[in-house]
């Protein structure tokens, strides 16, 4: 009786084992999500890569002279010394915080607030401050404007 017993707990033993081991296996295995991982692209536009976000498409740029994303903490035009390539700041005055504004016809940002100038690439040309414009990577790609901010 007590080898029954025994033999009675040790096969309760493995089957509770048994019945564990495979949901272990698969929660182990199964692909959970990771906020770190980089979502699945949905297109090239969409997601652009090297860590570069899509700030417009190069048409726009060259309608309207100059592209200012969405949240305003990027703007982009065409480089005066090459007009090939996209230069890109962040257009936030360094004197007291209003946005540049680009003026096409001096190639340069001005500030409205206060009439500081800045190059297209964000260097101080004048006006009440001497630090420039933070600068960013930017480049063009399948027809769209790209800068790594
Ligand atoms: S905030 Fe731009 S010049 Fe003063």
């Amino acid at each position: 009786m007590n080898l029954n017993r025994r033999k009675l707990i040790s096969w309760f033993g493995l089957g509770w084992l048994a019945t564990l081991l495979p949901s272990s296996l698969v929660g182990c295995s199964e692909a959970t999500p990771n906020a770190s991982a980089p979502a699945a692209p949905e297109s090239v536009a969409a997601a652009p890569s090297g860590g570069f976000k899509l700030i417009g498409a190069v048409a726009q740029l060259d309608k309207n002279g100059s592209l200012l994303s969405d949240d305003k903490k990027v703007a982009v035009v065409r480089d005066p010394q090459d007009a090939s390539k996209v230069v890109a700041v962040n257009p936030t005055c360094t004197h007291k915080g209003c946005t540049v504004e680009w003026k096409a016809a001096n190639k340069e940002y001005v500030c409205p607030c206060h009439d500081a100038k800045f190059s297209a690439s964000g260097a101080v040309k004048g006006g009440p401050t001497s630090t420039p414009l933070p600068k960013y990577a930017a480049k063009i790609e399948n027809g769209q404007v790209l800068v790594s901010v």
